[in-house]
């Protein structure tokens, strides 16, 4: 193993760590001041329907730590099978629920265990079922052709393998599938001490 392949094996473990960290304590205290817009004031600048996060439980509103709207153009009709993708606290997958309504599933995968079990539970109040399972996008642990739509929101820029996500998106897509992803991107490079500070990057 050479050292800058080591180097990078070592930033994505401590990555991993402080991911795990910040989005566990958005869950948890979403009270809290964070780096990034979160809750309910976050959804409202990305143009939630208000009859949405009125109608979600308060729980999964107040730990949304998206980065846009990806319902916007997720064209999810009623019957499909949903992937969202880092589903977090499941505010998207339960408003994907929605519109898929009880002929169809929403599936969501999740890096932080209890993420996908405070997803299960903010789901279950709302009526609602979501199956979610832990796993990494890098990796998705689903079987291939098998999902309608990928939803994710604000979790594509936590990997340091981006193009391997995008190919496991597309495996696991049915053909004809759809995507709707919103996420962070930066037009400018950014410098090493950004790129390798994981506070930063996880935020
Ligand atoms: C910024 S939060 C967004 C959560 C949710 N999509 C939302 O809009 O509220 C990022 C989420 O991605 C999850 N995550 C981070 N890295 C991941 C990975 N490699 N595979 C799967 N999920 C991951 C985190 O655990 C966290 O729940």
């Amino acid at each position: 193993m050479t050292d800058a392949i080591a180097a990078q094996q070592s930033l994505e473990g401590v990555l991993k760590d402080e991911i795990l960290r910040m989005y566990q304590d958005v869950a948890d205290h979403p009270d809290r001041t964070f780096h990034f817009f979160h809750g309910r004031e976050a959804a409202e600048l990305f143009d939630y329907d208000a009859a949405w996060l009125d109608r979600a439980p308060a729980g999964a509103v107040a730990s949304f730590a998206g980065v846009g709207n990806p319902h916007r153009r997720s064209r999810i009709q009623p019957g499909d099978t949903v992937l969202d993708l880092g589903s977090g606290a499941g505010l998207d997958a339960i408003i994907a629920s929605w519109m898929t309504g009880p002929s169809g599933r929403v599936i969501g995968v999740d890096l932080n265990p209890s993420m996908c079990q405070k997803a299960q539970v903010h789901a279950a109040a709302s009526g609602m079922r979501m199956d979610c399972r832990q796993g990494q996008m890098e990796a998705i642990p689903l079987p291939d052709d098998s999902v309608d739509v990928v939803i994710s929101n604000g979790v594509v820029n936590l990997s340091f393998r981006k193009r391997t996500v995008i190919q496991e998106i597309f495996r696991v897509l049915k053909p004809g599938g759809r995507v709707s992803i919103t996420d962070i991107v930066s037009a400018r490079t950014l410098s090493s001490a950004i790129v390798n500070d994981p506070k930063l990057w996880a935020s």
